[in-house]
């Protein structure tokens, strides 16, 4: 018998002998350390195996074994007297020093953030929110809202049809028509939403973006509140730093019509590639409610009045967030998303 099994003997006879008597967590812990912790008597012996004559070798590594094998079954007896199990013992507890792992929450997509937005600052000028169908009729849609049998927006080329003639909406307008048609005036709505039209996608541009439609009639509605209205927005949503310019334009479910632009707030006016150069961008259509509108759904155009106004949020969006690039917003990036 060589030296490292008289070892490994004596240190089965002492184990068994403290394995008995330990009945706390530590004393167990502290019997694993001593024999098979790193510092331990085993990985010691180990070392020194290659010192074994070799006709002693097969003997040794036998006992080596099989004490380790024994020194294992008395840590896990004595643990199950003493009612704990592995996964509580002191060195599988959690540490507790190591930083947290951050959890990672979505949050709303910037174009839901920024509609949010619009929509409280409405609110808070009396506007309620209404909803219409994103899968549309021609009526609602174009015929209601006195577009022209010949007009171009009806054609194929810039709307999408489904086989049974209804279509995409192109616009939240026929979202106006709706209200008008179940409520009796006066009305004062907002209605976000998404839109649909067949655009070649650029920086500007997209297949579906999203339009906030904005709707007041009443008695003597003039273009001054349409104006008010509107710069008041502006100047919620961007501070009073903002100019707006309204252009003369044609709509035809308005008239007089403008469209309407902000002040670029990228370049704060001086002109960049996202205005194009023109320090203004492109927003909103706007105007008063054309009379043979109001008649389509049967409000007397003698006594009611108003304005509507559609504005593109990707639009809003790129403004309040600075990006210059509306296909960012789609393209599901989230080294983009994170940003917001
Ligand atoms: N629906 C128009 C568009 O999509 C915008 C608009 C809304 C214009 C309401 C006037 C009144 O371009």
């Amino acid at each position: 018998m060589n030296a490292i099994i008289e070892k490994i003997n004596r240190a089965l006879a002492e184990a068994e002998t403290r394995a008995a008597a330990a009945t706390d967590k530590a004393a167990i812990e502290q019997l694993r350390i001593d024999y098979l912790g790193r510092n331990g008597l085993f990985p010691a012996l180990s070392k020194e195996m290659g010192s074994v004559p070799a006709e002693e070798r097969k003997e040794t590594g036998r006992a080596f074994n099989a004490g380790r094998t024994r020194i294992q079954e008395l840590i896990d007896g004595a643990m199950e007297r003493s009612g704990s199990t592995a996964a509580d013992s002191v060195t599988e507890r959690p540490d507790l020093t190591l930083p947290g792992r951050r959890r990672m929450t979505g949050h709303k997509h910037p174009i839901t953030m920024v509609a949010d937005e619009c929509v409280a600052v409405f609110r808070r000028m009396g506007f309620i929110v209404a909803d219409g169908p994103e899968i549309e009729d021609v009526f609602h849609n174009f015929d209601a809202l006195n577009t022209p049998q010949d007009h171009p927006s009806r054609d194929e080329q810039d709307t999408f049809y489904f086989p049974d003639g209804r279509i995409l909406r192109t616009q939240t307008s026929p979202v106006q028509i709706r209200v008008m048609e179940s409520h009796e005036p006066p009305v004062r709505i907002v209605a976000p939403g998404r839109v649909f039209r067949r655009d070649t996608p650029d920086a500007t541009h997209g297949m579906n973006f999203h339009q906030i439609e904005g709707l007041y009639i009443d008695r003597n509605v003039s273009m001054a509140d349409l104006k008010s209205v509107l710069q008041t927005f502006a100047t919620e949503m961007f501070g009073s730093g903002v100019k707006i310019r309204l252009r003369p334009h044609f709509f035809p479910f308005t008239e007089p019509s403008v469209e309407y632009d902000f002040s670029c707030h990228m370049c704060g006016g001086k002109g960049c590639p996202v205005c194009k150069n023109s320090g203004y961008i492109e927003i909103a259509g706007a105007g008063m409610v054309d009379p043979a509108v109001l008649r389509n759904v049967g409000y007397d155009p003698e006594v009611w009045s108003g304005y509507a106004f559609g504005m593109g949020i990707e639009r809003l969006a790129m403004l309040r967030y600075r990006i210059p690039d509306l296909r960012y917003l789609y393209e599901n990036d989230v080294r983009f998303l994170e940003q917001f």
